[in-house]
């Protein structure tokens, strides 16, 4: 198990579609060691998820979790999850404004519109169908992990750049209107 080095914006790596993992190598020892070295990595980045290409592998797998994370204070808890060949079908029509940041994108970030509900159908890492309705923030952190596996980086869904904004600023100037509004998703959705 290791930490490997997260690639940053730039890198043509993040920009492509990463390809299907077929059932039959969900158990091999390769995707079972990239899988862990995903849960090192965003560990020890203290992200709230990552996808494959961001180490460089151009395979659809991501990770999440979200604990007790001083980069995210404000986000309710996700169990380690992960999803293997994840597809998203929007709940709904509702959208809500999420201030996202990302491990490749380092120093910023900005407000970017996600679906309020998503239903995730994947493959957890023993290869057992995981079907999961997700509300709220923790659908905007699905949404986007998934994002990053067809090369898509949260900047690109911002609507406003005037919103970008480095963590040091988001803290000073966004953090507490943010954490307000967090709390009515988090009344209305339960996460
Ligand atoms: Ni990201």
């Amino acid at each position: 198990m290791t930490a490997r080095e997260v690639l940053q914006i730039g890198e043509p790596a993040l920009r492509r579609r990463a390809a299907e993992i077929p059932p039959e190598a969900i158990g091999t020892a390769a995707t079972q060691t990239l899988i862990d070295d995903l849960i090192d990595t965003m560990r020890a980045e203290r992200g709230a998820g990552i996808a494959a290409n961001q180490v460089g592998e151009a395979l659809r797998v991501c990770v999440i979790e979200v604990g007790d994370n001083p980069r995210y204070p404000y986000k309710p808890r996700i169990p380690l999850t992960v999803l293997v060949n994840p597809r998203l079908e929007p709940l709904g029509e509702e959208r809500f404004e999420n201030y996202e940041g990302c491990l490749s994108v380092p120093g910023l970030r900005g407000v970017v519109s996600r679906h309020a509900g998503i239903r995730v159908r994947a493959w957890d890492r023993e290869g057992n169908e995981l079907v999961r309705e997700v509300w709220g923030l923790s659908a905007g952190t699905y949404q986007h992990e998934c994002d990053h596996l067809d090369g898509v980086l949260f900047v690109d869904r911002v609507s406003d750049p005037r919103t970008l904004c480095t963590w040091e600023a988001f803290e000073r100037h966004h953090r507490d209107a943010f954490v307000e509004y967090v709390g009515g998703l988090v009344e209305r959705y339960g996460s």
